[in-house]
């Protein structure tokens, strides 16, 4: 059999030649990939480097971060500002915007959620990072979170790096989605999921249960439904995941379909919801999106939501495409 494999430099480089493209583009993303390298690295040695257990600080989202939290942060800005185009960075971890020193020609702007799936990184479970990229608008002012505040549609390219059993890159720039997977031997990503598209119909839904007694009337009435199985209106029994990071859930419906929810309930709407919609919900809704699926806040699609703060917590329904779309419809009736 003839030898096939590509790596993702290689297919960003096709990519470039076919959109006729500077070469700014894939020079970035290579650091994306260098990054999500040393942060498997570092996942990977576990507790053998110190990397579990509390940090001892507490971030703007006024969560206890863990070290891996800081190393993957401090990794991301490192590493994504060597190539100089980044006019400035965005993260989860840090307050404000990260002005990129001695970048006057960067174009874009990088958002990043650096671990996601934080707390089941000291029970070995899969964690991830996710990148979100935006160009700077003209005459924009980088060092003000200002020009960072675009609705997910102007996303350029967003992405995923899941440190599971195997480590990942997902990836799109608006022209599908595709997925590559980490030969550690070699130190590249290979090309393993081309063209990643998430089935219409699942039975496969992922909520918190935790919180059922918050929850609004119409995402209560889908879960219900879904729980009656055979026997109740949807005619067909469904079977219920929860991994509690963001990452694993949105690259299981990528890989086999299924529903991820984390709506807005009576406690968490105080804030806005639960995840953030710069660096989690647009980038996970653009992968989803132009995977055949659908991403919603349950009221309004999610990368058309104005943003008007860098940290901004948000409502999240998305997956396969039917099923989002039935929920919306429930919230639509109000019930
Ligand atoms: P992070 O670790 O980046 O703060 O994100 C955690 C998010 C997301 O990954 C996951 O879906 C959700 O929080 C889990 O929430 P629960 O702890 O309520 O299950
Ligand atoms: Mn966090
Ligand atoms: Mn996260
Ligand atoms: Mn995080």
């Amino acid at each position: 059999m003839p030898y096939k494999r590509i790596t993702l430099t290689h297919f960003l480089l096709q990519e470039q030649r076919r959109l006729g493209g500077s070469g700014a583009f894939t020079s970035l993303m290579n650091d994306i990939l260098t990054a999500c390298k040393m942060v498997s690295h570092e996942v990977n040695r576990g507790a053998l480097v110190g990397n579990h257990g509390v940090a001892g600080t507490v971030n703007v989202q006024d969560e206890e971060q863990k070290p891996l939290d800081v190393l993957a942060n401090d990794i991301f800005l490192h590493m994504n500002a060597l190539g100089g185009n980044y006019a400035a960075m965005a993260s989860e971890e840090l307050e404000d915007v990260h002005a990129v020193k001695g970048s006057a020609d960067g174009k874009y702007l990088l958002l990043f959620d650096p671990l996601d799936g934080s707390s089941n990184i000291d029970v070995n479970i899969s964690v991830g990072s996710i990148f979100s990229i935006l160009r700077l608008p003209e005459g924009a002012d980088p060092n003000s979170a200002n020009a960072f505040l675009q609705p997910g549609v102007q996303q350029i390219c967003a992405g995923y790096a899941l440190y599971g059993s195997s480590t990942m890159l997902v990836l799109t720039t608006g022209n599908g989605v595709n997925g590559f997977t980490l030969d550690r031997d070699v130190g590249m990503f290979f090309l393993t999921h081309p063209n990643m598209t998430i089935p219409a119909d699942t039975k496969e839904f992922a909520i918190n249960a935790s919180r059922s007694r918050f929850w609004e009337a119409p995402v209560k009435r889908y879960v219900d439904e879904c729980l009656a199985g055979k026997e109740g209106p949807r005619g067909k029994d469904f079977n219920m995941r929860w991994v509690a990071s963001m990452v694993a859930e949105v690259h299981r419906i990528l890989v086999r379909g299924g529903i991820f929810m984390y709506p807005a309930d009576a406690e968490n709407i105080k804030k806005g919801g639960k995840l953030r919609l710069m660096y989690e919900a647009n980038p996970m809704s653009f992968l989803v999106e132009q995977a055949g699926g659908a991403a919603t806040t349950g009221r309004k699609r999610l990368m058309e939501v104005e943003p008007t703060n860098l940290h901004q917590r948000v409502p999240v329904i998305l997956g396969s495409k039917n099923e989002v779309e039935r929920l919306a419809a429930y919230h639509r009736e109000g019930s």
